[in-house]
């Protein structure tokens, strides 16, 4: 397994193995790996000759108050997680080498990004659109890996690729849980023990939204207040948001129908989780 640094490097591994015409799958992350990360690896290590991780927090898709500085980090164990998957390159650049003096350019959209997390986030998907163009040009893959975690995300790299006709599939891949139920997530380490235990808040409260749907309810604003009811039961959480919306374009819908996304965003302490079902109502 190669661990570049620099762009140039990357740029050479891989036409190299284009030149012999092996298909690229790509992964981009943030670091501190997980089984959510590990299962994108796995999806990309199935369906393609060579994989490519990158490992960059991006500080563009952090606000100024957020945790870029906590974010956790651990480059030598991220390696070891990517040995094991069969991974053939890391692409861990500096931040200079992704934004040099004088960068100023970015990739930006107009819809899919006022609703959810972009509404308390509201330069983030700037940043995440910005890094992964750039990423997607550097690695130049023919698939490319996303977890249903970050389900807008997803849904704005889709865009994204269909507006800019990049060619690269966008695979969407399903979210890893912890046994009780915790979405995987790199932020679960801010979480003390009774924080942890806290968290359990979120997926409860899809649970629930995802009975009422079950028992035939098609209405978003009962199944909203169902989920901020819930929510609000646990002493340690406040709500960010609780939301439906359709998932491909990322408007909010009154009443349930074809493909939505159900879909929040609650601090526990200062930490700050999402979680989300998307689920098609005939
Ligand atoms: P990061 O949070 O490290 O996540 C990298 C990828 O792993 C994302 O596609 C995310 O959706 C996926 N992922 C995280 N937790 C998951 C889980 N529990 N189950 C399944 N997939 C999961 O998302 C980012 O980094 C960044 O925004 C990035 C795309 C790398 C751009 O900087």
């Amino acid at each position: 397994m190669k661990i570049c640094e620099t762009i140039e490097e990357v740029r050479g591994i891989v036409g190299e193995w284009k030149k012999e015409g092996k298909s690229v799958g790509f992964v981009p992350t943030m670091g501190y790996l997980h089984e959510g990360h590990q299962s994108l690896m796995e999806a990309a290590r199935r369906e393609n000759d060579r994989v490519v991780v990158s490992i960059f927090v991006n500080p563009m898709q952090f606000g100024p108050t957020e945790d870029l500085d906590s974010y956790p980090r651990d480059l030598e164990r991220d390696c070891g997680v990517c040995r094991t998957a069969g991974v053939d390159l890391v692409f861990h650049p500096q931040p200079e080498e992704m934004y040099p003096d004088g960068f100023c350019s970015y990739a930006d959209m107009n819809g899919l990004t006022g609703e959810l997390c972009g509404r308390t986030r509201p330069t983030h998907f700037r940043g995440v659109q910005t890094v992964v163009l750039k990423l997607f040009h550097i690695v130049t893959p023919d698939r490319a890996y996303f977890g249903q975690k970050d389900a807008q995300q997803l849904a704005v790299i889709r865009r994204m690729v269909r507006d800019l006709n990049l060619d690269i599939e966008i695979c969407g891949c399903p979210i890893v849980r912890e046994p009780d139920g915790l979405a995987k997530s790199s932020r679960n380490t801010y979480l003390s023990p009774e924080e942890r235990q806290a968290a359990l808040i979120l997926s409860k409260s899809l649970a629930e939204a995802a009975r009422l749907i079950d028992g035939g309810e098609r209405d978003a604003g009962a199944i909203r207040k169902k989920m901020r009811e819930k929510i609000a039961e646990e002493p340690l959480a406040r709500l960010d948001y609780a939301d439906i919306v359709r998932f491909s374009d990322i408007t909010p819908v009154d009443r349930l129908e074809g493909e939505v996304l159900v879909a929040l965003a609650v601090y526990i302490g200062k930490t700050r989780l999402i979680d989300n079902m998307i689920v098609t109502v005939e």
